[in-house]
């Protein structure tokens, strides 16, 4: 039997690539959305959208994501990663199941080794307190929800890193990269293909295997060697990179020097294969 699967903030990155793969999964209704045609600021608005379309899963990618801007505007960060979390959990338990993304932003960054989901959380920017207080409130009121941290997301549409270092390395001679923050760029469309795989996994086996889960591409890297990476299939060759200290290139938000994720338990939990970094920017530069 088909089911109906509300996408939130279906016009970002993420929800576009999962309208994307819509084709790929005929089980599933897709009913896309966004802040114009369903604002998560308003809960009766929600709760009438699951009623009225019968919705069986919500894929929850809305969020305020200017990291930098959060620290000023702290009030609108919390109302849509804290207060909007709130308003979908309380429409949809007992109706629909939930996956939520979430962020490796909930960590301060002082690991060596990778992140498991049972590690301390320590966010140090608004938008990670934001993020964690929305993944604890998604879970106190609708536990059987699945929450999805992620990291250094892009994708073929939106602004991210990939697509402003191809613009800089095209405009600029000379570019200053930051070397000493670690983390895994992850293609949203990977991403997005194993939400789905992971709802129709949960149809299979006929459970929804409910918790906190990792994902990101595979491998390790520095902002400064994405960068390099980029421009390398990008065919750039005439901006020269060179990399500088977290120190040296001040932003408002604080990042966590370390944000590598272990994938583990999404992958045994699922049986998922996770592409390569490097494979899937590849992917996605043809694209562009
Ligand atoms: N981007 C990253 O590097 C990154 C890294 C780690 C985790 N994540 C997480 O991954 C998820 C997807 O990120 P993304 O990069 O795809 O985000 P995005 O491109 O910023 O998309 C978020 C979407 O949510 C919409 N939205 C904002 N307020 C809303 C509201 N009140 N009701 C409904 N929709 C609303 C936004 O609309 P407007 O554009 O009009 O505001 C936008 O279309 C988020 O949970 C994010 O926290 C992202």
């Amino acid at each position: 039997m088909n089911k109906n699967l509300l996408i939130t903030g279906a016009n970002g990155q993420l929800g576009s690539e999962l309208q994307q793969l819509a084709a790929h999964y005929p089980l599933f209704r897709f009913f896309p959305t966004d802040v114009d045609t369903l604002n998560l600021c308003n809960k009766r608005d929600i709760e009438s959208f699951i009623q009225q379309n019968k919705i069986d899963y919500v894929i929850n990618c809305a969020a305020y994501t200017a990291v930098d801007k959060a620290e000023e505007d702290v009030e609108l960060c919390y109302k849509i990663n804290r207060d909007a979390v709130r308003n979908l959990a309380e429409a949809a338990v007992g109706k629909a199941k939930i996956i939520h993304v979430s962020t490796d932003y909930v960590f301060d960054g002082t690991s060596q080794s990778p992140l498991k989901e049972t590690d301390k959380t320590n966010p140090q920017s608004i938008y990670g307190k934001s993020k964690l207080d929305g993944e604890q409130i998604l879970m106190e009121i609708s536990p059987e929800s699945i929450i999805i941290r992620t990291a250094w997301l892009y994708a073929a549409f939106g602004n991210n890193f990939v697509k402003t270092m191809i613009r800089l390395g095209k405009e600029k001679e000379s570019l200053n990269v930051v070397s000493d923050q670690w983390g895994t760029p992850t293609y949203a469309g990977d991403l997005a293909k194993a939400i789905l795989d992971i709802i129709m996994f949960g149809e299979k086996t006929l459970g929804f295997a409910s918790g906190i889960y990792h994902y990101t591409n595979e491998g390790i890297c520095s902002w400064y060697d994405f960068c390099l990476k980029i421009h390398e299939l990008a065919g750039i060759k005439t901006c020269k990179v060179h990399p500088v200290s977290s120190a040296e290139y001040p932003v408002k938000a604080k990042r966590p020097m370390y944000s590598v994720l272990d994938k583990t338990k999404i992958k045994s939990t699922f049986q998922l294969e996770i592409p390569q970094w490097e494979k899937s920017l590849e992917k996605m530069t043809v694209i562009l």
